[in-house]
């Protein structure tokens, strides 16, 4: 097990009616509140009303701005910032799923940076300080309520980048299960593939002596996914929801990726597929996941047989190392297909002339600086066309 050091001091309030508890939650945190969201969802669900009335008898000030949309655009990043800053605002409060949360989390940053709020994505300046924010989660997908990172796509230059640092983790997330139940279902499959990888980039490693997280990271992906076969066929069941969304907490709040080296070659890779046609970042990852499994799984084979046997319930009996991880991968490619994904890149209208633009854009390649991703296997730019070729 490698060193760590891990502070995730999130007040994190789960359960049913927990929205009407976010005025006072974030009242001593800040003066003037930014309440910012998505399309229609949060007003459809009732979240909108109930947290302006919570913020309304908890004496909150508040202003808002609607209108960030899945992949959420560095425009409206600038145009809150532009606001925030003629408002007076020191807090951020995000209702919605990751793209509301990370836009949120981006105005918080670029809030406390001189420049454009562009270049801590670009890596210009380092990410040191933000306005402290909150969140109230209505998608488990993006795990982004526990996260210390954000994602953002930069229209005009088709990029999209991540920044990380502890002083974006929200200081209040409220998760009431009872919102997941409205969710579309490719939106539920969306987010149960995010959920999924997030614990993939996690558990696939060559760091020895990994026991504790190995084991808690095949627990709570077999939970999601036995869970999300649930959901998916009836969205309503509230328990089961509660399970997914404790889930895609855990997923992705880091207590899983501790002491172990991390890959992210997949969500990388699915980034670019994002930037090029605009996908769901779940829907991309379900297509590459198996693909990049493929593709890797003899630099560790030991850990392949491990995920297929501890976590897709592959027997062990009478077969070949080769055969047990083939069939393993072949049980999550059959999973998704039941939660009703994309199995491959054409169906995401993504054509094989792009796999090469793309790929280059993924490992840097194109701006000259080439360095690789992921850690299980580094993957330079004709890998990632390997890869992308791979997705059936
Ligand atoms: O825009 P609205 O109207 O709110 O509709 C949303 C959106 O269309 C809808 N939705 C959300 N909750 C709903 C609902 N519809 C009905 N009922 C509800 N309760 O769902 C759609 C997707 O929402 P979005 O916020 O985009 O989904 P998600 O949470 O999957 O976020 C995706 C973004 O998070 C980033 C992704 O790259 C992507 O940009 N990620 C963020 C991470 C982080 N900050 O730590 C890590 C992840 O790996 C990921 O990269
Ligand atoms: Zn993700």
């Amino acid at each position: 097990m490698e060193n760590f050091q891990i502070c995730t001091p999130t007040n994190l309030v789960f359960g049913k009616g927990t929205q009407h508890q976010i005025g006072e939650l974030i009242k001593p945190y800040g003066k003037k509140v930014l309440l910012h969201y998505g399309g229609g969802s949060v007003k459809k669900i009732g979240l909108y009303d109930d947290t302006v009335n919570s913020l309304k008898k908890a004496g909150v000030d508040f202003v808002e701005l609607g209108g960030v949309v899945p992949n959420p655009r560095l425009s409206l990043v600038q145009e809150g910032i532009k606001l925030c800053k003629a408002e007076g605002v020191d807090f951020i409060l995000a209702i919605g799923g990751g793209s509301a949360i990370d836009s949120a989390k981006a105005i918080a940053a670029g809030m406390c940076y001189d420049g454009d709020v562009w270049d801590l994505f670009e890596g210009i300046a380092p990410l040191t300080k933000a306005l402290p924010m909150a969140t109230v989660l209505t998608i488990p997908a993006a795990g982004s309520e526990m996260s210390n990172s954000a994602v953002v796509s930069n229209e005009e230059k088709g990029r999209k980048y991540g920044i990380g640092g502890d002083c974006i983790r929200p200081v209040v997330s409220i998760v009431n299960p009872e919102y997941f139940t409205t969710l579309p279902k490719n939106q539920i499959a969306n987010g149960v593939a995010d959920i999924l990888s997030h614990m993939f980039e996690r558990y696939f490693t060559h760091t020895k002596n990994c026991d504790v997280t190995d084991r808690m990271l095949e627990a709570v992906i077999k939970s999601v996914m036995k869970y999300a076969l649930v959901v998916i066929n009836d969205p309503s069941n509230y328990e089961a929801w509660a399970e997914v969304g404790l889930g895609g907490i855990i997923a992705h709040n880091n207590w899983l990726g501790i002491g172990r080296q991390q890959d992210w070659a997949s969500h990388n890779m699915e980034h670019e597929l994002s930037a090029y046609n605009d996908i769901a970042h779940g829907a991309g990852l379900a297509v590459v996941t198996p693909a990049w499994m493929k593709y890797v799984y003899k630099e560790n084979i030991g850990m392949f047989v491990q995920f297929a046997v501890n976590v897709m319930g592959v027997s062990h009996s009478h077969r070949e190392p080769e055969a047990l991880v083939q069939e393993g991968i072949a049980r999550l490619e059959e999973f998704f297909g039941k939660m009703g994904l994309a199995q491959t890149l054409g169906e995401l209208n993504i054509p094989e002339s792009a796999f090469e633009d793309m790929a280059k854009k993924a490992t840097g390649a194109y701006f000259g600086q080439e360095r690789g991703i992921g850690s299980f296997k580094k993957l330079m730019w004709q890998d990632v066309v390997e890869i992308y070729k791979l997705c059936r």
